[in-house]
């Protein structure tokens, strides 16, 4: 609005207008003109300087509106100058309210406060120095944060604060964390479905062997069986034929040919034979049951029942001196085959007693624990043995891995249990204990009470 131009003569008193001439009148008008034109184009420069600074006032509100990063400008005290919608909105304060409040009010924990004040210690902050802090949310809740901090300064170049900036990175950890665990689940049962179609294999393979070598297996049984009754009978018949008088020539004959010699070793013979093809019986035998192909009977199972049996069943085929430590758990039953979990229970313990067995210097150990939580029955079978090697823990479970020595053990125990777990629904794995000795969990859908 422009100013009201004033009369020059409106505000003197009359007396003092006597005696002043006319030129020193129009001198005085003249200059009051001046002065006036001057006034209404400083005005008119403020007016257009006003809207300019509105105008990069409006332009800067709209930027810090718009950001979708938290923004803080603090003074070198730590008192907070400036914000923006984004910290509003996530610390559910209002910009008002946030002005002179000190950043650590900010700041969820003790770390953070800690980071914070180790930050502001230092004099000239770095250009672009990234502080990792965790802001409180609206609703309590901790927000992680990775904060940029910038020195600000003013025209003089003189240090008055800092700009802080960031990102929470609730969202965007939240959601690496969960890509992370669905990874590591694929991984699971990627080599899960590996490791199954391994076992599929390999069953039907060992199946088809196992049906192939049962046959010749049985006729070596068969004919050993029937050589040691004939050899009996051949043993009596050339016993009587030696008490008489036989002619000199079949004499010699008996001692050249070593007869008594071969009849005293006949029966040894027969039986290392009988032995050797019934252990290749037993081995197709537990070949056989590597095959999926076996379906037993199913039926419901008491889980406690099946481990006290097995128990019973290893310490008898075993020293005395085994002691098992046995945490029975409330009374379930699993869907299965009793023989088969029995299978697997026994497998388990005898490894046990035979890793822990190794060294005379201690007795023996096993505990055995049991534990049901909600649809799942959990058996813990912890021994006091060296454990397993490192480099063998991937490799217990592949079919004829063993270390122990040749005739002791085929190396089948725990492939075949890990078929009949994964049959049964469950999960058969191996670990090494922190204070020695290997563990070994079974774990197995329950029928539900
Ligand atoms: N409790 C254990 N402590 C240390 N090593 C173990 C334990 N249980 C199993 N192992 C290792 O795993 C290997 C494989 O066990 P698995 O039961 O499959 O076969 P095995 O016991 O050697 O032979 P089999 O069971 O056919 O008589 C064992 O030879 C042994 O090296
Ligand atoms: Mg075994």
């Amino acid at each position: 609005m422009p100013l009201p131009r004033p009369s020059p003569l409106q505000h003197l008193p009359s007396e003092e207008l006597e005696g002043v001439d006319e030129a020193t009148w129009l001198d005085v008008i003249h200059k009051m003109d001046e002065v006036y034109s001057k006034l209404v184009a400083d005005e008119v420069e403020l007016e257009e300087k006003n809207a300019q600074l509105e105008q990069s006032q409006q332009f800067i509100f709209s930027l810090l509106s718009a950001m979708s990063d938290v923004l803080i400008a603090c003074n070198q005290d730590g008192l907070i100058e400036e914000t923006n919608a984004a910290l509003c909105e996530l610390v559910g304060r209002t910009e008002q309210s946030l002005r002179g409040t000190p950043v650590v009010e900010l700041l969820a924990d003790a770390a953070s406060v800690a980071h914070w004040r180790q930050s502001t210690e230092q004099q000239t902050p770095r250009e672009g120095a990234v502080l990792e802090v965790n802001l409180r949310d609206a609703r309590g809740q901790v927000v992680p944060v990775d904060l940029n901090c910038t020195p600000r300064r003013n025209s003089d170049g003189r240090l008055v604060g800092r700009v802080l900036v960031g990102r929470p990175l609730g969202e965007l950890k939240r959601a690496y964390h969960q890509l992370r665990e669905a990874h590591e689940a694929l991984k699971r049962a990627q080599q899960q479905l590996m490791h199954s179609e391994k076992m599929a294999s390999l069953g039907r393979l060992v199946a088809g062997v196992a049906h192939e070598l049962n046959n010749p297996i049985s006729f070596v049984l068969g004919n050993v069986h029937v050589l040691q009754r004939y050899g009996t009978r051949l043993d009596s018949y050339l016993a009587a034929l030696h008490r008489l008088e036989l002619p000199s020539d079949v004499q010699a004959q008996r001692a050249e040919l070593r007869i008594d010699h071969l009849l005293k070793d006949l029966p040894s013979l027969l039986e290392g034979t009988l032995e050797g093809a019934q252990r290749t019986a037993d081995i197709v035998n537990g070949l056989k049951r590597f095959s999926t192909a076996v379906h037993e009977e199913i039926a419901p199972v008491e889980i406690s029942e099946v481990v006290e049996r097995a128990i019973l069943w290893v310490k008898k085929g075993t020293a005395p001196r085994f002691e098992v430590h046995w945490t029975r758990g409330p009374d379930c039953q699993v869907s299965g085959n009793a023989g088969q979990l029995l299978q697997v229970m026994m497998n388990l313990i005898q490894n046990a007693y035979d890793a822990a067995g190794s060294d005379d210097t201690r007795t023996p150990e096993l505990r055995i624990e049991m534990t049901v939580s909600g649809s799942s029955v959990q058996l813990r079978f912890a021994d006091n043995g060296p454990g397993i090697a490192p480099e063998h823990l991937s490799r217990v479970f592949d079919p004829f891995f063993t270390t122990k020595r040749v005739g002791k053990g085929t190396g089948l125990g725990l492939s075949i249990s890990y078929g009949i777990v994964e049959q049964h629904g469950g999960k058969l794995s191996a670990a090494n204990l922190p204070q020695g000795g290997a563990e070994f969990v079974l774990t197995l859908p329950v029928i539900p009470p």
